[in-house]
């Protein structure tokens, strides 16, 4: 008997709704954090302002796209107008002032591929990292954030998904794993894909929000708060989400022949992209289309190594939804090497 009634309760997954709203609200960053952020943008402009008067400076990333969970470091983009600009010079001389203006832990890193200025404040105790006219990447925020308005679920499955991610050590691009964007692009697609779907393909549907940026067009439906129904046909829960998720990156997706593009709202294949071999460092072997960069794929930092690394955790996790009796704490436990 108690085998049985453990057995029905191992298959409600619903059972697993609770637990896991209470997950992603704890992750959910207080209202003061997003003042701290705000008087810490603030100081900088000023510092920025009068060294380059014409600058501005842009918040991204996942300050600024809704899927940053509490205790984040901020990103944030000095836009600069001028064409002709060296962008490490830019950094040195901007780690030169946040210096002189007692900003602590002031590191220029010239020759990363996006050259950035990291930097803590200690008024606030929050780390920043400054890189220099990457306005595509506000753009990918600014898509981003619209897609969270359309339906709640995207947020939480992307907390938790993340959160899953870091607790399991596999979201650290320089060792071959994937960046949060790319989580949270994983994550559209997925609700692209649900059937009724949960979310739209916004770059498919009319423009009514269009720049040119590093002569990519950047264009798509932005009039968002019209959607906000678009997923009420279905009626999935966050814990058969989570369950699907996992179950589909563990033992649905197609790794050889398919590339995910949120861009296109379905799957496309590799060899429509060219995208079936090694080029130089880019091996492919998990293809995730940037919405706007579509020559750019995220997963290129993954490399034979670390692609089974991934892919074990993806099945952990399924195995994990789908038999353990307290999933909402297995599936976070640290990774211990
Ligand atoms: P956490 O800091 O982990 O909470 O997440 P995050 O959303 O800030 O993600 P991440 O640090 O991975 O990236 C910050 C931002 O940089 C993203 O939101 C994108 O706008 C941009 N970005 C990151 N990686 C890439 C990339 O490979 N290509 C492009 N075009 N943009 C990227
Ligand atoms: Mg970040």
């Amino acid at each position: 008997r108690n085998f049985k009634s453990s057995m029905e309760c191992r298959w409600d997954i619903d059972r697993l709704n609770a637990p896991f709203l209470a997950i992603y609200e704890s992750l959910i960053p207080p209202e003061e954090e997003k003042a701290k952020q705000k008087q810490l943008l603030t100081l900088l402009e000023k510092l920025v302002n009068k060294e380059w008067p014409e600058a501005r400076l842009y918040l991204y990333g996942s300050c600024a796209n809704s899927f940053g969970v509490c205790k984040s470091d901020i990103d944030v983009c000095l836009a600069i107008p001028d064409a002709n600009i060296d962008k490490s010079e830019v950094i040195l001389k901007l780690a030169d002032i946040l210096e002189s203006d007692n900003l602590q832990d002031v590191q220029a890193l010239t020759r990363a591929r996006v050259p950035i200025v990291k930097l803590m404040d200690p008024a606030t105790g929050i780390s920043c990292d400054i890189c220099i006219n990457n306005v595509l990447a506000v753009v990918n925020t600014k898509l981003l954030r619209d897609y969270a308005r359309i339906d709640v679920r995207l947020q939480q499955l992307a907390f938790i998904v993340k959160h899953w991610a870091k607790s399991r050590g596999v979201n650290e691009t320089y060792q071959g794993t994937l960046s949060s964007y790319a989580y949270v692009l994983m994550c559209i697609h997925f609700l692209q894909q649900r059937r009724p779907a949960i979310l739209p393909c916004l770059q498919e549907m009319e423009a009514t929000y269009a720049v040119t940026v590093d002569n990519i067009e950047c264009a798509y439906f932005d009039r968002v708060e019209k959607l906000c129904d678009f997923g009420s046909h279905n009626r999935e829960t966050i814990a058969q989400l989570v369950w699907a998720f996992f179950h589909y990156w563990a033992y649905r997706h197609d790794y050889t022949n398919t590339v995910i593009s949120v861009r296109a709202g379905s799957l496309l294949s590799k060899r429509t992209k060219d995208w079936t071999r090694r080029i130089g460092n880019d091996r492919h072997l998990i293809c995730i289309e940037d919405p706007f960069d579509v020559s750019h794929d995220l997963g290129r930092v993954v490399d034979k190594f670390s692609i089974k690394v991934l892919r074990e955790e993806f099945e952990r996790a399924a195995e994990i939804m789908q038999y353990d009796l307290n999933p909402c704490v297995t599936l976070f436990e640290p990774y211990v090497a």
